[in-house]
């Protein structure tokens, strides 16, 4: 099978520089890069003024199939990462059953080969039932695909616990990805603790909630040498703790979600249970922290934490609507406009961030655009505008918080295995 990709602009950080290239994919594969490839009998793409990134890869979805196939579906979260730009998911496993042993493992990536629009990787529970009581079989569930160990949605509260899950993570040879919150000092809080949760009379969630925790599992990574990853940073503190111990040489990488470098906490006034999501939207100061933090290297990752919740669930007082924003849709808009576009961050460090470093924290395939490599390939458009109707969402729910915005830089086409899975803004259903 082949496919031509005409006049886009390559960004491959491995090259340095960007470059003007026809792109020729054969069986899954770049077969060709050159100026003016011959379109002749070939499906054809048109990339003219588009820039071509290795395939973003998001490390932070909530899938939710099996249990909660009402807010969203395997099949329903590809096409969403589809549409998004996305050729690969990691599947966090808060589902139901939690995704605490290699049958869960197996079924998801069952369900991901015969209905899913992107790849996806499944991410093991640490303990059993992500319960923080027992260490769930790790080594198990890495023999049948797991990737990474999270409990994510919940803390490890035992250190002693959290100790272990990292010696058995390093001896597998695969990250911990931590959900770093003390429960006891977050205390039931449901945003940001400060003026604007005073003013809404909401219980808040000071940042040291997700400091103190971060601290410990830094200095457990470096008392076991396991790689850490932190899970969606919110606060500066956070940045400055991990920027420190990668000083000292610490294993640790860390992500921050659009919603997190985006939106401050006055979110959530009009009690916008859409902008619920733990850890909770913080301040103008934590933002640029985030954004420092992106551009000198102490974030490697931006990851969507994609969380769908049913109206039904947000539809409710805001003490009693879960937390979670949907982020596959838009992400790269995103992306494009708050940080490329504002000049925190340059088209090289956008394809480490989406794609070289989370294949790299996973432990997948490399991820590059070169002859030979896959052809995984996410094509955006940096000039094309949308205002955001979560009515255009393929994702089974709609609980986003930028309802209404305009973004401007977007993803036009997904090109997963040498196949188009989104074109034109579109879903294009694969052949699976
Ligand atoms: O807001 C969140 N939603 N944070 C989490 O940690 C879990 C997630 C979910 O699963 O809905
Ligand atoms: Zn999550």
């Amino acid at each position: 099978m082949k496919l031509l990709i005409k006049n886009g602009t390559v960004i491959d950080p491995a090259t340095d520089k960007p470059f003007q290239a026809d792109v020729l994919c054969v069986d899954g594969k770049i077969a060709k890069m050159a100026e003016n490839i011959s379109s002749r009998g070939v499906k054809t793409i048109d990339a003219t003024g588009c820039l071509l990134f290795p395939g973003f890869i998001d490390m932070h979805v909530h899938l939710r199939e099996p249990g909660f196939e009402y807010k969203e579906t395997i099949a329903s979260g590809t096409r969403a990462a589809a549409r998004g730009g996305f050729t690969g998911v990691a599947a966090m496993p808060n589902t139901a059953p939690v995704a605490d042993n290699a049958a869960v493992i197996r079924f998801i990536l069952e369900k991901a080969a015969q209905s899913g629009s992107s790849r996806v990787y499944p991410i093991g529970a640490i303990t059993k039932g992500s319960q923080g009581k027992e260490l769930a079989p790790m080594a198990e569930m890495k023999k049948a695909g797991a990737v990474a160990f999270s409990d994510d949605g919940h803390p490890v509260t035992n250190a002693y616990l959290m100790r272990q899950a990292m010696e058995y993570a390093r001896m597998l040879k695969v990250p911990i990805i931590s959900h770093c919150e003390d429960t006891a000092l977050a205390a039931g809080g449901v945003m940001n603790e400060g003026y604007t949760a005073t003013v809404l009379g909401l219980k808040g969630i000071p940042s040291a909630a997700e400091e103190i925790m971060v601290a410990r599992d830094i200095l457990l990574a470096e008392m076991t040498g396991c790689a850490l990853h932190i899970a969606h940073v919110s606060t500066a503190g956070s940045v400055r703790l991990i920027r420190d111990a990668k000083r000292r040489g610490v294993p640790v990488t860390a992500e921050v979600t659009p919603h997190h470098f985006t939106l401050t906490e006055e979110a959530v006034l009009g009690y916008n249970t859409n902008a619920k999501v733990n850890p909770p939207l913080r301040t103008e100061a934590d933002i640029e922290a985030l954004k420092e933090g992106l551009a000198d290297g102490t974030i490697d990752v931006i990851a969507t934490d994609h969380a769908p919740h049913a109206t039904h669930e947000k539809d409710k007082e805001f003490d009693y609507a879960p937390f979670g924003i949907l982020g596959l849709e838009t992400a790269v808009g995103l992306i494009f406009s708050e940080l490329v576009d504002k000049g925190v961050l340059t088209l090289n460090q956008v394809a480490c961030k989406c794609a070289l470093n989370p294949a790299r924290i996973l432990g997948l395939p490399e991820k590059k655009l070169q002859v030979g490599s896959d052809a995984d390939i996410t094509i955006i458009d940096p000039n094309r505008r949308e205002i955001v109707d979560p009515k255009d969402f393929v994702s089974l729910s709609s609980n986003s918080p930028f309802n209404g915005f305009t973004l401007k830089g977007l993803p036009v086409a997904t090109i997963l295995d040498g196949r188009i899975t989104m074109q034109d803004r579109v879903p294009v259903s694969t052949t699976n």
